[in-house]
Order: C-alpha cells, then sequence, then structure tokens
C-alpha cells in the first residue's frame, strides 16, 4: 500500500501483474456527484493503443465501490486481464538496465509482481479526476510539448521518430508541461512544504520521471535580474510574463502554476544491450522480451495532471 496526502487522502494498491489495481479515497464528501462516465476521458488520454504505446490493451473500466455515506471510503478497482508473466521471469537474475527490477530484488527478494509499474499509474489518474471535481474552478491541464526532442506539434517528424525506434527496438522520452489557472493566492507554505516541493514530490511519484522545472526553471540561472524579474501588472498580483511559474516564496501568487516534466526513454528496450546476468556471474548481451511502451511520455499528460489536482485538493480543502 502507498499513501498520499492527508486532507485528500489516496492508498493505492495492486500491481500490474496481480488480479486488478486500485485506489481507495477517504474522506470525498459524500455529496459530490460521481458517476462511473466521468472517468472515461482521463482514462482513455491514459490508455494505451496509440503509435509509440505498448499493445498489451486493457479495458481499464473503473469499478466503484462507493462507501462515502458510511464509512468514509470509495474505493476504484480496475481489473487486470492481459498479464503474461512469463515475460518477467527472467529479470531476477537479469535485472534490466534503467528499471527498478535490481533494486526491487536488493530491497524486497523479489520483483513484487509489477508494482514498479506504469500500471500503478492508472488508479492515480482515478483519484486525480475525484481531485479535479473538488478543486473546480481551478483548472488542471497538462500536454505533451516534446518527443525524443522534437516538438510535439510537429506531427509527422513524431511519427517518424516513434517508427523508427519501434523499429529499431529503441524508445524515446519526452516533456510534458502542465498549466494550473485559477488557483487562489498563498497554497503553500515557506520551506518544507513550499508548494514546489509539494507538486515535485508527487510528480516524482511518477515511475519513469527525470526532472521538473517551475517557470523559467533552469534558464533562470542564464539569466539576469532584471530579464528574470517579473513587473506586476495589476493589484491581484498578475505579472508581465509569469517567469516564476506561479509561485514565489512557496506560496501560489494568483498567475497560472506552469511547471514542465522531464520523462525518460522507456528502459525495457529489444535492442541488445551488454548487460550483468546475477545468475551466472558474467556480461551477456540482453533484449528485454515482452510489450512494452516504446514511448511512455505520450501517456503521460493525464497522470501529472492527477498528481497535481491531488496536490492541490489538499491544499484547497
Ligand atoms: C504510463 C507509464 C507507462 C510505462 N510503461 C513502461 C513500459 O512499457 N516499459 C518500461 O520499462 N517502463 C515503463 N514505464 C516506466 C517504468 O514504470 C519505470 O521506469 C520504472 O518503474 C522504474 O522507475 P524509475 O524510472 O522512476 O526509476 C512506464 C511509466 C508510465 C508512467
Amino acid at each position: 500500500m502507498d499513501v498520499f496526502g492527508s486532507r485528500f487522502r489516496l492508498e493505492i494498491f495492486g500491481a500490474s501483474h496481480a488480479p486488478c489495481v486500485g485506489v481507495t479515497l477517504r474522506d470525498v464528501p459524500a455529496a459530490l456527484p460521481l458517476s462511473p462516465d466521468d472517468f472515461t476521458a482521463d482514462l482513455r488520454r491514459r490508455k494505451s493503443g496509440a503509435p509509440g504505446t505498448t499493445p498489451r490493451i486493457e479495458d481499464d473500466l473503473p469499478q466503484l465501490d462507493d462507501r462515502r455515506a458510511t464509512d468514509g471510503t470509495l474505493t476504484i478497482t480496475f481489473a487486470n486481464r492481459n498479464y503474461r508473466d512469463e515475460d518477467y521471469k527472467d529479470f531476477t537474475d537479469i535485472p534490466r538496465p534503467g528499471h527498478a527490477d535490481f533494486v526491487a530484488m536488493a530491497r524486497y527478494g523479489s520483483l513484487r509482481d509489477g508494482w514498479f509499474s506504469g500500471r500503478m499509474t492508472l488508479p492515480l489518474v482515478a483519484a486525480g479526476v475525484v481531485a479535479k471535481k473538488l478543486i473546480t474552478p481551478t483548472l488542471v491541464e497538462a500536454r505533451l510539448t516534446e518527443v525524443g526532442g522534437i516538438a510535439a506539434a510537429e506531427t509527422e517528424a513524431v511519427a517518424q521518430a516513434l517508427e523508427t525506434a519501434a523499429r529499431e527496438g529503441d524508445s524515446l522520452g519526452g516533456i510534458v508541461e502542465c498549466r494550473c489557472t485559477g488557483v487562489p493566492v498563498g497554497l503553500g507554505e515557506p520551506f518544507f512544504d513550499s508548494l514546489e516541493s509539494l507538486l515535485a514530490h508527487a510528480v516524482f511519484s511518477i515511475p519513469g520521471i527525470r526532472g521538473i522545472e517551475f517557470g523559467d526553471g533552469f534558464a533562470a540561472a542564464r539569466m539576469t535580474g532584471s530579464a528574470h524579474n517579473d513587473p506586476f501588472i495589476d493589484t491581484e498580483g498578475h505579472t508581465a510574463r509569469n517567469g516564476a511559474g506561479g509561485i514565489n516564496g512557496g506560496l501560489s501568487n494568483g498567475n497560472p502554476i506552469v511547471f514542465r516534466v522531464a520523462v525518460k526513454p522507456t528502459s525495457s528496450i529489444r535492442k541488445v544491450q551488454r548487460t550483468f546476468d546475477f545468475a551466472r556471474g558474467c556480461l551477456i548481451d540482453y533484449a528485454v522480451p515482452g510489450r512494452h511502451d516504446v514511448c511512455f511520455a505520450l501517456r503521460v499528460p493525464p497522470v501529472v495532471e492527477a498528481v497535481t489536482a491531488c496536490v492541490l485538493a489538499n491544499l484547497i480543502l
């Protein structure tokens, strides 16, 4: 069980190669209208099937166990019907380069049946749907801006790059930008629970994230103060170009919160890599078996939205 939040509290459970994955939410107001249809749009955005995503297709239908009116819980479960254990049998002896197999074996003595898996982001997206409703009219929107170094808007070049990576048994990363509007001024804390810390905490809970930058981000280090400072333009505290990404002193400043997330290229690749076989005690040439996303960044925008909405729900409620 993995737990996040206090006022809007979520616990995810299950695993990619177990019968199900799911999430239990606590203290969601019983009066908040909810139906399985509310989840469709975001779950569909995360779903596999498009070029560059895994051929493992699941129906991703949410089963709601709504006990909000009795014990204050709402549990959302998704069945796993299309997993193949045999694809993972090598990884105890030959941990995949870049993946979590080595650390899972070292820490738990097992691979934990697909706990370290993008499948665990399915319940996160479901939690995000509820969180988004709770924080209305604050709006959270994320979109893919880059794939393998190519602007996402260059759709033909992106499609070509995905095809080439797939053909070569390789993978690509990407960048996701998130923008939150209608955020009240003053959310967060000046130090350890600064709004950037809370968002980074949640975003780094998504498997495969390698970086996050707010507003000008790393480019700020190369700017002068006069270029980076952001003059106020009205009494509400709006600024000329929102270079701080909506946060000053750890607190939301009333401008849109804007951050970008670096998503790594998928670790599990068919391209042969020289790596260590721990059973035989020697280096071998290894091609990772199984069904994997060529570029899981394509599926990450709704996940980033979800964890962001969960953070904001914890602060706004
Ligand atoms: C939506 C989503 C789908 C993913 N699909 C794959 C995949 O098909 N193959 C793979 O090796 N990693 C995939 N990942 C990434 C792994 O889960 C992640 O690299 C692994 O858990 C290790 O965590 P780390 O990269 O943060 O160290 C996916 C991640 C997400 C968010």
